[in-house]
């Protein structure tokens, strides 16, 4: 087999066979494929598109490429969620230690942030000695007596998925339908679960701009994890708007404390219900309706936040955070940005937003940079609502204040102020399983 002849067949718009795309993952994890044929290859699908069938040999070929995990040890009923990324979005912060309250299990890896959006591990990272690597006894230790126990990805999960991600990312193949849908659900079957709820973001905030690309996505993410056996949900999720008020990790691991005491932001509220109900009712726990009662009565009492605590603790983090926000790193320095007139705030451009935090130190451009935990931005006013000329819009938090003009500019340009009082749509666009 030669990988000049694979490359050729895509680039016709042929249908590539199992074998061959078992042997360009393993050649290219090998060394034995250089970059620049894998990178034709990338771009020839990103053309030509695959089958799902294709798409699913591609998503075992990337899973099969590191270790497999066996989470057998773990007692009861394993769900997990992914989104595929967003800004402001802490929902897996608040979801997990609520479905794990209620008695499911959640044994979950979370990836880094990456450009305009955010990540888990980075967020968790914020609290003070939280530690997301742990040895594999350990962590499914810490499931069996917690509930949940959120690590990041080792370096031996979907190795082939960390070499290609960089490779894409360096020749505009990121946005893919095939090769976004291998590329997440490579990493999410490499974990042992029963249950996967993944939450296709949809918007100016994620990768697919348009809601209909984002069913798209989530048909063939469902499609996928259904082949290889699991009970999976996609719900399509709106992110033209940030979710909640906090954008960087520190301020998102408040909001979501916040969200476990009763205090939630509507929207950011809406959604974590709506992904902790069907992580509960695909584990079987009881009807749609239950579900979300059950949910809702978790993050009212104070049980999913009970969990929260028991998790830092049990991972080496600070649990005192939940009670003593100045425990959580703060920036040294705030600047308001003000209404540059009056209005209602209109549509935003989410990844703006993702980029002016970016810009102050919240997030990476690269894989390895270093993020400051407690820079970032707070939403005063969102889309819908009204300002006055000078109201302040926004709330930025750095370490060094001279990052504020460049942040202050990204934002406003982002930012749209018109008379006409902008139509919001649902929150949860669709649902597809
Ligand atoms: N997230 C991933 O893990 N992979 C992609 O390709 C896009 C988003």
């Amino acid at each position: 087999m030669r990988v000049y002849d694979i490359i050729k067949k895509k680039r016709d718009g042929n249908t590539l066979s199992k074998e061959e795309i078992d042997f360009f993952i393993n050649g290219y994890v090998k060394g034995d494929i250089p970059d620049y044929q894998a990178s034709a290859l990338c771009m020839a699908i990103y053309f030509k598109g695959m089958t799902l069938e294709e798409t699913t040999d591609l998503t075992l070929a990337i899973r099969n490429s590191g270790e497999v995990l066996d989470f057998s040890a773990v007692n009861g009923i394993r769900a997990d969620k992914h989104s595929t990324g967003g800004v402001g979005d802490k929902t897996s912060l608040v979801v997990a230690p609520t479905v794990a309250s209620l008695g499911v299990k959640v044994a979950k890896m979370s990836g880094r942030g990456l450009g305009h959006t955010g990540g888990t591990v980075d967020k968790l990272e914020a609290i003070p000695n939280f530690n997301v690597q742990l040895p594999k006894d350990e962590f499914i230790g810490i499931v069996n007596e917690v509930g949940v126990c959120i690590v990041g990805q080792s370096a031996d999960l979907a190795p082939a998925d960390k070499k290609l991600y960089a490779l894409r990312d360096v020749t505009a193949t990121v946005d893919s339908m095939p090769l976004i849908a291998s590329s997440i659900m490579g990493k999410k079957l490499a974990a042992d679960d029963d249950v996967i709820v993944l939450d296709v973001k949809t918007g100016s905030g994620s990768f697919m701009k348009s809601v209909q690309d984002s069913k798209t996505l989530a048909e063939i993410m469902v499609g996928i994890g259904k082949r290889a056996g699991k009970k999976t949900v996609a719900l399509i999720t709106d992110m033209d708007i940030p979710l909640g008020r906090a954008i960087g990790n520190a301020l998102e691991v408040k909001e979501a404390i916040d969200t476990l005491k009763g205090k939630g932001e509507k929207d950011f509220l809406e959604v974590c219900i709506a992904l902790a109900t069907e992580m509960l009712y695909l584990s079987g726990k009881d009807d749609k309706n239950r579900c979300e009662m059950l949910v809702k009565d978790a993050l009212i009492s104070g049980k999913a936040l009970k969990t929260f605590k028991a998790m830092i603790s049990a991972q080496g983090g600070n649990a005192e955070v939940i009670e003593d926000f100045s425990l959580l790193p703060t920036a040294k320095y705030t600047h308001s940005v003000k209404a540059t007139a009056s209005g209602y705030i209109d549509k935003v451009n989410t990844e703006g937003y993702g980029l002016s935090a970016l810009s102050l130190g919240a997030g990476r451009n690269r894989v390895g940079d270093n993020i400051d935990y407690s820079a970032g931005i707070i939403l005063n006013k969102k889309t819908g609502d009204w300002v006055n000329k000078g109201d302040v819009i926004a709330v930025l938090h750095a370490n060094n204040s001279s990052l504020f003009k460049n942040a202050e500019e990204i934002f406003l340009s982002a930012t749209q102020i018109s008379e006409q009082k902008p139509m919001l749509r649902p929150l949860i666009l669709d649902r597809v399983e």
